[in-house]
Order: structure tokens, then C-alpha cells, then sequence
């Protein structure tokens, strides 16, 4: 591999927890943060690449060079990714997208209720990812998947049923793996079927590998 291979690409990365508004004070999220998309981001300009970063949070370091896009919900992470895909080599979605939002967003802040329980009704968000996956040309696309459970069997479905190109799997109930913390533990699937399972490392070096899995990749095809 050479140090700049990926010099003359041009890469989407997401990151962060999306907010699904409530109410003009109140949003449902979840505990992404971000901190695996920026360390991709850095990975890809080690490389060469020119990155566009499209992240809700924005409490962290930018690498140098990102270019930034800020979005909040869902919806707006969508439109973002729609508009820069076509002009890319490759999405890698690794943004936490709430599966659901509320139906309706309340134009003023909801009161407290005089009965309880109360309930809000929820409707899914679009599969960014898969939507990309399903209308690829040239793009690698590279999806996450955070399980609880079957962590293997779930990635594998996962990366067919998005048709993504590798999927990086982790298990979010080991303490050294998934959110919040500097540390994390993948497994990479490709779509051929292998898959290699990394130690303990920080997200730095994890994002390094994926970008390497992607440059190996990228170069079969
Ligand atoms: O289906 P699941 O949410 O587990 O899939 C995780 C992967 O799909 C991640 O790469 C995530 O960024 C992406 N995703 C998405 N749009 C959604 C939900 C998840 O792009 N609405």
C-alpha cells in the first residue's frame, strides 16, 4: 500500500446520533458519539482522500482538511448524503440513524398531561444507507451495525439486506467496544463472505484498518 492511495477520491462520512425532534425543546436521540466518523475521517486524509464529514455532533477535534456539513435529524443527514453521493468513491455510514421519529413535531412545547400514561406515535426514517447501497455505481459503501446479539448472523444479514460492500460489526455490550468510549472492537465483513475479526484498539487504529480493508478492496474491482 502505498501512503497515498487514496489520493484523488473523494469520501462521504457520517457521524454522530441523530436528534428526531419532538417539540421545539425536546428530541429523542441515542448515545452515539461520533467518535468513530471523525477517526474515519482522519483515517481517509491519511490517505490522501478528500472527506466530506456530515455529523451531528460537533464537540470534536476536525481533521484537518474535513469538509464539515452539520444535520441534526435523520431527514436532513439524508438530504445531505443524497446530494454529495453521485460525486463520491464511497459512503461509509457510520452516523447512529434513529430508526423512528416522532409522526408529528409539535410547533409548540407539549404540556404535561393531567392522565397518565401518554404515548406518541412513531414512524421509521429512511434507511440511508440502504438507499445508497441500492443506487451505487462506482461508490464503496461501507455500513455499520451496532447488535446486542447474534452479532455475526445479524451483520451478515445486515450488509446483503443494504447492500453495502463491507459492513463493520460490534458488539456495543462489551465495556472496550461501541459508544462513548476511545476504544473499540470490530469485526469486518466483505461482501464475498470473509470476514476478520480485530483486537481491542483504539478507534483511530480501527478506523485505519477499515480504511485499509477499503483501499484492498477498492483495488480487486
Ligand atoms: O439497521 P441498522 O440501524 O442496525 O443498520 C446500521 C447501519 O445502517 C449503520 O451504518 C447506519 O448508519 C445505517 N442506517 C441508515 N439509516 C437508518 C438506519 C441505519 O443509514 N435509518
Amino acid at each position: 500500500l502505498t501512503h497515498h492511495a487514496l489520493n484523488g477520491k473523494h469520501f462521504i462520512v457520517t457521524a454522530g446520533g441523530t436528534k428526531e425532534a419532538i417539540d421545539p425543546v425536546r428530541y429523542i436521540t441515542n448515545y452515539s458519539s461520533g467518535k468513530m466518523g471523525y477517526s474515519l475521517a482522519q483515517a481517509l486524509v491519511e490517505n490522501g482522500a478528500t472527506v466530506t464529514l456530515i455529523s451531528t455532533v460537533d464537540d470534536l477535534k476536525l481533521p484537518f482538511g474535513v469538509k464539515y456539513i452539520a444535520v441534526s435529524s435523520a431527514e436532513e443527514m439524508r438530504n445531505a448524503v443524497e446530494l454529495a453521493f453521485d460525486q463520491s468513491d464511497g459512503l461509509i455510514m457510520a452516523a447512529a440513524v434513529a430508526d423512528y421519529r416522532p409522526e408529528n413535531v409539535a410547533q409548540q412545547k407539549i404540556k404535561k398531561q393531567t392522565h397518565d400514561p401518554m404515548t406518541m406515535t412513531l414512524i421509521q426514517n429512511p434507511d440511508i444507507v440502504a438507499m445508497m447501497g441500492a443506487k451505487k455505481a462506482k461508490q464503496i459503501v461501507v455500513a455499520f451495525a451496532a447488535e446486542t446479539q447474534d452479532l455475526l448472523k445479524n451483520a451478515k444479514a445486515k450488509l446483503l439486506k443494504k447492500n453495502a460492500d463491507m459492513l463493520i460489526a460490534n458488539d456495543v455490550t462489551a465495556v472496550d467496544a461501541g459508544f462513548g468510549v476511545d476504544t473499540n472492537r470490530v469485526t469486518i465483513l466483505q461482501k464475498d463472505g470473509d470476514s476478520i475479526s480485530l483486537p481491542v484498539m483504539s478507534k483511530i487504529e480501527v478506523a485505519r484498518q477499515i480504511v485499509e480493508h477499503m483501499i484492498i478492496n477498492m483495488t480487486k474491482e
